[in-house]
């Protein structure tokens, strides 16, 4: 069983993605790290961002790498969104996402391209979404929560930018793929979103 989640940045995809990988019994990848680890190493060695896919492709994803607290940074996921859209990027951390969502016995990955582009055959798709609004409040009272210093007006221009970046690229655009259930968390508590998720998937599968 593969389990396809993609959606905008704060959307409540990736809690959702480990809520069915538990409640299904499947590993779960979320693939935004990959792109993150890029966009970071890239940085980090003012190098190169096609050398950096190809590096963390042909290390097989390591747990050191991908857990690493920086990849969790705001300003990181800005610069993963930067990365992403070189098509040389997304195709050297292509093949490895296409083997995880293969493995015997399935698994979920979560992203903006899964649905579309790495597993278009999954037996579960889910777009989820909500409005920039609501995500950029989310994003924010998590900010204030670890006290870090940001206004609600910076945060929502920077989801605008993030969505404009994703929706607007050539190669592999955040889309709903034709097929998808779309899950919109704008009114729902996250339990609720992964009740709802949880029963999409079942009719599904
Ligand atoms: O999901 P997350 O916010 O961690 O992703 C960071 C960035 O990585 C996204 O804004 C997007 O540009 C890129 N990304 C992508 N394709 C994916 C997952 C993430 O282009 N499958």
């Amino acid at each position: 069983m593969i389990i396809a989640v993609d959606g905008p940045t704060a959307s409540g995809k990736g809690t959702i993605a480990k809520a069915l990988a538990e409640h299904f019994g499947v590993p779960v990848l979320d693939t935004g790290l990959l792109y993150r680890a890029v966009g970071y190493q890239t940085q980090l060695n003012h190098g190169d961002a096609d050398d950096a896919a190809d590096a963390l492709a042909a290390c097989d994803f390591p747990d050191s790498l991908l857990g690493d607290p920086a990849l969790r940074y705001e300003t990181t996921g800005g610069l993963a969104s930067r990365v992403s859209v070189h098509p040389a990027v997304r195709a050297a951390l292509f093949q490895r996402q296409v083997d995880f969502a293969n493995q015997p016995g399935g698994a979920v990955l979560d992203g903006r391209d899964i649905g579309t582009v790495i597993a278009p055959n999954a037996d579960a798709k889910l777009f989820v979404t909500a409005s920039p609004e609501v995500r950029a409040q989310r994003r924010f009272a998590e900010m204030q929560k670890r006290g870090v210093n940001v206004t609600y007006d910076a945060v929502l221009a920077d989801i605008h930018a993030r969505d404009a970046r994703d929706t607007g690229r050539a190669d592999a655009p955040l889309l709903r793929a034709a097929d998808a259930d779309l899950l919109d968390t704008g009114d729902l508590t996250i339990g609720d979103a992964v009740q709802r998720a949880i029963t999409l998937v079942e009719a599904l599968t």
